[in-house]
């Protein structure tokens, strides 16, 4: 059998709990059924020169993993991917920090991780590289004559091709791009966009089932919406549920209904007009006040970077406002928890919510709506409300499905679900999960190293 490697910024730590975000949990569910190598930064600040890779193996999967020293840290993870390319690509051109330093940096950790791996790799392996922390892999493994197939997987969405071009070098990331043969993205309009890149940035010519030519080369693009493991998500859903902490959560909503949202704190999860949103329906919605509790989970994410700084304190004003204005001595509306927990619990703690709230101003899929989905129980399911722009809300048609920015219509909507009657609920929710079904991570992973490797590609 071909040997897989998944290669990433970031790799699941053994003992992190909830911060990881939906790449770190779906791969992780992909890899865990095809005896792969997980190739990927451990996390940690190291200055010294040429640290080999710590090999070990954790929930059947096999990694190796290496350090970052303090300036690439610096430049290619906080500065170029974090201050760049995070808000351009997710439509954020307002919050881009661009120095042209950073880029340097970005690119000589790109040529590291290709370094690290090349004594990885073996004449039949795949390399399937992920995320925008790695986008001129592909080139540098090209550079040192890797003929193998390369596959590359965008977790987040794909810019058009106007907010594309305000970083200077554009033509070049797309150039770096079309070193892979298979590009995936989240959903059609990210395919859309990456096309449309291609041909205005580079003049590249498209030909049937979204095969590019550029410079006589060609390679392909699709849209391949990542999932979750159901199963997997269900068994831990129910555990977390029956366990002290799930049954601790219960006890304490004393029978009121819960709405949850959980989101790395990061300002494209909209969790400030997320809190707006429940102010003006405890606002409008006399009879729920004292009757529902929103529990909104965020653990800290990307502390170096400013805007997450500032993200912080603002949600933590916001929250203490409406809890001000709106509490009771026997009732808090909103609960506001800066800190990670274990999966487990998050996955019982959805369970047990009857609206799954996830509003992001832009997202890739978001995972927590599927997960939440996955979550219910079938005989008292909740009702998921997802942002129009988070590619989670183009599969899963049986939810709710808001404008993330358009607050009172946000507020009515929560309402609506919180008043929602059984039948529509299950109604609602059947539709979602056979759609879970259908398309699983595995057959996410499934689908796309199928592709891959059918691509053909000339570089000998
Ligand atoms: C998103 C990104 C991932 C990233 C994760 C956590 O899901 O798509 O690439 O790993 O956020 O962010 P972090 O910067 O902590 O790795």
């Amino acid at each position: 059998m071909n040997s897989l490697i998944v290669v990433s910024n970031r790799v699941p730590a053994p003992k992190q709990s909830g911060s990881q975000g939906g790449l770190a949990v779906g791969v992780m569910n992909a890899l865990q059924k095809a005896d792969g190598l997980w190739v990927g930064w451990n996390g940690e600040i190291d200055e010294s020169d040429d640290v080999a890779p710590s090999h070990y193996e954790f929930d059947s999967v096999r990694f190796a993993t290496f350090p970052l020293k303090q300036h690439d840290y610096e430049t290619y993870y906080t500065g170029f991917s974090n201050e760049v390319l995070w808000p351009l690509f997710h439509y954020r051109p307002d919050k881009v920090e661009y120095d042209r330093q950073n880029l340097a940096g970005y690119l000589r950790v790109n040529e590291l991780f290709a370094d690290k791996l090349l004594p990885l790799i073996e004449d039949d392996s795949r390399i399937w590289v992920h995320d925008y922390q790695l986008i001129a892999l592909g080139h540098f493994l090209r550079e040192k004559d890797v003929n193998l197939p390369l596959g590359y997987f965008l977790h987040i969405p794909f810019p058009p091709w106007d907010v594309l071009r305000i970083i200077p070098e554009y033509e070049q990331l797309l150039r770096y791009l079309s070193a892979y043969d298979l590009i995936g993205l989240q959903t059609d309009i990210d395919l859309k966009n990456f096309l449309d890149c291609m041909q205005q940035g580079l003049g590249a010519t498209l030909h049937d089932d979204n095969v590019i030519e550029l410079n006589g080369h060609r390679f392909k693009a699709g849209a391949y919406p990542i999932s979750i493991d159901v199963d997997e998500a269900l068994r831990m859903a129910k555990e977390g549920e029956d366990s002290v902490t799930g049954q601790r959560l219960k006890k304490s909503l004393s029978g009121r209904p819960l709405v949850i949202g959980v989101d790395r704190l990061d300002y494209s999860k909209g969790v400030y007009k997320r809190f707006q949103a429940y102010e003006r329906m405890l606002e409008n919605a006399e009879n729920l006040r004292g009757k529902v509790t929103f529990m909104q989970i965020s653990p800290p994410s990307r502390t170096d970077v400013h805007e997450y700084a500032e993200l912080r304190t603002t949600l933590e004003r916001v929250a203490g406002h409406v809890n001000g204005r709106f509490a009771e001595y026997d009732w808090i509306p909103l609960r506001y928890l800066n800190r990670g927990y274990a999966r487990e619990s998050v996955m019982g703690f959805l369970r047990m919510s009857r609206v799954g709230f996830l509003t992001p101003l832009r997202d890739g899929m978001n995972l927590v709506a599927k997960e939440f989905v996955a979550a219910q129980n079938p005989e008292d399911p909740g009702v998921l409300i997802v942002s129009h722009l988070a590619g989670a809300s183009r599969e899963l048609d049986g939810a709710l499905v808001c404008n993330p920015y358009d607050v009172d219509g946000v507020a009515d909507m929560l309402e609506r679900a919180l008043t929602m009657s059984l039948e529509e609920r299950k109604d609602r929710w059947q539709r979602m999960y056979d759609i879970l079904r259908r398309n699983d991570i595995h057959n996410w992973s499934r689908t796309f190293m199928e592709t891959l490797v059918s691509v053909p590609y000339s570089r000998s």
